[in-house]
């Protein structure tokens, strides 16, 4: 095999036009090695002529080394070298590969079909137009073909290909092709997928791929090839209205002053009205620029950057629209959230939700529901683990502008990110904006916090105490309040035990629940910082997220993190309420430092070594801090 592509008419210029002109099929193949993936990619490429010379030496050496098929070629090897890659601190197994025909650019995205692997496919599909869902001939519509259809559908994908494989080991039976079509096409009605092709194949013996199969005369449609190479691509977004979310504000010198990005839908002119949101100003386009000149027109997909004839305030992450048709804004959604994280889903925790350009911290309230992927029935659930999907609302911190999925893929999908490890935990796909809180205003009050304070002499502040159970919080804190009430402040002390009994009482000890128990804790201690109040909260509070949201509540310096440093030798010896004891015992489960995870402060304003300081010292401590940051005086 030659090196080199072979081009029509040995005209270099005419082919590389004919290249550029080409359009852009972008597919995903979901199926295990075991249906013959790897296989099939692998003789796509081959018959695409884009296996140069080096590797076919490659993989002839791997063939007669390690192949399964006696020395002839062995594609599954090409494939299952292809290299993983490594997203945001996750490692997300989708190869891509890019191939030329003379009708077409593919790129193909190869996921491995694992039921674990969920976030793979997601990964690869959210791009995709077309799916080519692999079926072993022998096996038929399994468990796993269900899940991929589902993904695919979910995702937006809009042509799904049945490749029903190795048609080989069956004889080329007509009746087998029919009866997995039959099953195949009943399950997909059900969920709503439609736009299916059903192709008999042998990915090994080359029947249908690329060439059609003298073995399957009854079949008549086309081979996997040419409907790869004939599929419309019915990318209809440069006729949708014009939206630009703003990747960066272009500013060179004095007298430029642009907004870039790429146009995710719509086409926009010189002379065209827009409107920016969120803030909902107006302007008109005065150019419209990109490397290579200004254009007339700049369309869907494009990226370029445009100039106003007035200046107006625009930045990152802000949406320019047309003015007659512009995009939504909310900050609240009910989503369909895709898990990746390795640890669970924590309704209630911050994390932060980057979308389009734009990042916010936002919170997933608890699931609706969570989908069975094998089965699509809806399963009651209170969080999601790796690879699960399930249903939920969001709350961001502030508005967005975005559209539904539906609408625009890309404008309608966020990625969750863990605030502390920085790494993606799930990506989201917004169904419609909640308007929940939409006519409700903040009512503004005559008599305020300042007021408040001020009448108790006092500048309000969150004392809040976190330490192992038995590390001497309550003690401590009980001995603070008194201090205080002595000296003639106003004080409420809220004790973990306590709040359990009444606003948290339907609350257990998993982390979801120690989340949302902190996370009401917080809610009540910021409006008691608002009544004026110095609020003692005494709470194991094991994570950072959740003490982060907390201090984020309030206003800088009304939140004083006291960490009651004990070490668990130390409160399991005093095991003061005895639980230690049954925790060891298995008689309490998720028992924080036993079977739950205790996450030490890494910068508490005060930490107490309990080893060293009486209760009483301890609680001196605190009121010196409190006097030297002049937190007992007027404001
Ligand atoms: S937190 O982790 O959600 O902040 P919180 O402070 O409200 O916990 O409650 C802790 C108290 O509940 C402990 O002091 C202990 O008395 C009791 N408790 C019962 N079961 C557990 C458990 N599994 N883990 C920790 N504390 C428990």
């Amino acid at each position: 095999m030659s090196r080199f592509i072979e081009f029509e008419g040995g005209n270099v210029e005419s082919y590389l036009k004919t290249q550029e002109n080409k359009d852009l099929l972008r597919f995903i193949t979901c199926g295990s090695v075991d249906d013959g993936k790897s296989t099939l990619i692998g003789r796509l490429l081959y018959e695409a002529k884009m296996l140069f010379e080096d590797q076919l030496l490659a993989l002839e050496a791997d063939s007669r080394k390690m192949g399964t098929q006696g020395g002839n070629l062995d594609f599954a090897l090409l494939v299952d070298g292809l290299a993983a890659e490594r997203e945001q601190g996750i490692t997300i197994d989708v190869a891509y590969r890019a191939f030329t025909t003379n009708k077409r650019k593919f790129i193909v995205a190869d996921t491995p079909g694992h039921e674990q692997y969920t976030r793979n496919m997601a990964t690869g599909a959210s791009t995709a137009d077309l799916a080519v869902i692999l079926i072993d001939a022998r096996k038929g519509v399994l468990t796993q073909t269900r899940r991929h259809t589902f993904i695919a559908t979910l995702l937006g994908i809009r042509h799904l290909v049945i490749a029903i494989n190795k048609m080989d080991l069956m004889n080329y039976d007509q009746k087998v092709f029919t009866d997995i079509e039959a099953d195949y096409r009943a399950f997909a009605k059900s969920i709503g997928a439609d736009n299916i092709t059903c192709i008999p194949l042998s990915a090994l013996a080359g029947d249908n791929v690329v060439e059609p199969s003298a073995a399957m005369p009854w079949y008549h449609g086309p081979t996997l090839m040419a409907h790869l190479e004939t599929v419309p691509v019915d990318d209809d977004l440069a006729t949708r209205a014009f939206r630009l979310p703003v990747q960066w504000v272009n500013r060179p010198d004095q007298n430029f002053r642009g907004f870039s990005g790429t146009i995710a839908s719509g086409a926009v002119r010189p002379g065209d009205q827009i409107k920016v949101l969120p803030s909902a100003k107006t302007a008109i386009v005065d150019r419209v620029v990109t490397y290579n000149g200004d254009l007339p027109v700049g369309v869907a997909g494009q990226s370029l950057t445009i100039t106003l004839t007035t200046e107006i305030d625009v930045s990152r992450g802000d949406v320019i629209c047309n003015a007659a048709d512009p995009i939504e804004v909310s900050d609240q959604f009910e989503v369909e959230v895709l898990w990746m994280g390795d640890e669970p889903m924590l309704p209630g925790r911050p994390y932060v939700i980057k979308t389009g350009n734009r990042q916010v911290p936002g919170t997933l309230d608890s699931l609706k529901y969570k989908v069975n992927v094998n089965t699509m029935e809806h399963v009651a659930a209170k969080t999601l683990t790796l690879n699960e999907i399930g249903v939920c609302n969001l709350e961001l911190d502030g508005p967005i502008a975005f559209t539904t999925y539906a609408e625009n893929r890309h404008l309608g999908s966020f990625i969750i990110i863990d605030r502390f490890t920085n790494s993606t935990v799930g990506m989201g796909l917004i169904h419609f904006a909640l308007r929940r809180a939409s006519n409700i205003h903040w009512q503004a009050v005559d008599v305020n916090k300042v007021a408040r304070a001020s009448q108790a002499k006092q500048k309000p502040t969150v004392l809040w105490f976190t330490g192992l159970s038995g590390s001497g919080k309550s003690t401590i804190a009980n001995l603070v309040e008194k201090k205080l009430h002595a000296l003639g402040h106003m004080t409420y002390l809220l004790d973990g035990d306590n709040v359990r009994h009444g606003l948290n009482r339907d609350l257990g000890f998993t982390d979801a629940d120690r989340v949302e128990n902190i996370r009401r804790v917080a809610e009540v201690s910021k409006l008691m910082v608002d009544a004026g109040l110095i609020v003692l909260v005494s709470f194991i509070s094991p994570f950072r997220a959740e003490r982060l949201m907390a201090r984020e509540s309030v206003e800088k310096g009304e939140f004083v993190e006291i960490f009651v440093n004990t070490t668990l030798a130390e409160a399991e010896k005093r095991d003061v309420k005895g639980l230690y004891a049954k925790a060891r015992r298995g008689e309490i489960k998720n028992f924080t430092g036993i079977s739950s995870a205790y996450e030490t402060p890494e910068d508490p304003e005060i930490s107490l070594d309990t080893a060293k300081l009486s209760a009483e010292q301890a609680a001196d401590t605190i009121v010196d801090y409190l006097a030297k940051q002049k937190r007992l005086t007027k404001a």
